[in-house]
């Protein structure tokens, strides 16, 4: 539990909007993902659309490619998608600093990772299925894993689902692809969880690369004006220096950033994810990204 309001059903209302404009998001956003086009025109078409909808982008429009497996954005590049490339599009909406976060992969022109494709989704479906007040999350990463393996593939270890509070993405609990995590939580009602199976036919061993995704640390009442004016415009959640009219403030801010290094598969295996974002009940969970 977190905040102890979710049950006002003001908050639940406010998670089901971030939930109806992220899942449609995802879906037209991956849509324009084809040869030719830069990275840079999908993730703008995508935070875009999240503003017209009437939300926020909780985080950069993340577009990680092949063995990039998470936390890559473009930046100002011309970068542009080729056939073969497999696309994993994650996207995250706020209303209000409730979020939704949700992510689909696509594989431009030629279909060699459909295997990978299809176990994500359906390690997040049996994974939803489990989903409840009671059970643990080392249960729901055992469900995952054992689908992933059954296809064939590999979990990533070091990339999990999380909790989610208000203007937290990361609110405390992890939720595991795989059974040996060293960690557990027992779920309670109006916890709110992103479950998100990342696989691969590789090690899943994960290496880091440069930070393109940047937060600013919950410091409070730091009296440098650049951290007030950053933290008025982007409170606690993932920006990039795309965002900023004025990217040399960030190294005015650097001791109070908090970075999100790009996540790459080590052995250069490409990485399929699957991911929506569920409210948690007694008998089953609301799947608010469907
Ligand atoms: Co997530």
């Amino acid at each position: 539990m977190n905040g102890g309001s979710r049950t006002n059903p003001d908050v639940i209302a406010h998670y089901q909007e971030a939930g109806r404009i992220a899942s449609r998001v995802r879906d037209e956003t991956v849509k324009t993902v084809e040869a030719g086009v830069t990275l840079l025109e999908v993730a703008e078409y995508a935070e875009d659309l999240t503003r017209q909808m009437g939300g926020e982008a909780a985080f950069p429009c993340n577009i990680s490619i092949n063995e990039i497996a998470s936390h890559y954005t473009p930046l100002l590049g011309k970068s542009e998608f080729a056939a073969r490339d497999l696309v994993k599009i994650d996207i995250g909406v706020h209303v209000d600093g409730y979020i939704a976060d949700t992510a689909g992969t696509v594989e431009v022109e030629t279909n060699h990772h459909r295997t990978l494709i299809e176990t994500a989704r359906e390690a997040l479906d049996a994974a939803i299925k489990e989903t409840r007040a009671g059970v643990t999350t080392r249960h729901l990463g055992a469900v995952m894993e054992q689908i992933i393996k059954a296809k064939g593939c590999r979990p990533v270890p070091a990339l999990t689902g999380h909790s989610i509070g208000r203007y937290a993405i990361h609110n405390g609990l992890n939720i595991p692809n795989h059974s040996d995590a060293a960690y557990s939580n027992t779920l309670n009602a109006d916890d709110v969880i992103a479950i998100e199976p990342f696989n691969t036919m590789g090690s899943g061993r994960i290496k880091h690369g440069e930070a393109r995704i940047i937060c600013l640390n919950n410091t409070k009442n730091p009296s440098n004006p650049i951290y007030q004016k950053m933290k008025s415009q982007f409170n606690t959640l993932p920006f990039t220096s795309r965002w900023m009219d004025n990217p040399a403030e960030l190294e005015q801010v650097g001791t109070l950033l908090r970075k999100y290094p790009v996540l790459i598969e080590k052995d250069g295996y490409a990485v399929a994810q699957a991911e929506h974002t569920t409210i948690v009940q007694e008998n089953g969970c609301e799947v608010i990204t469907a």
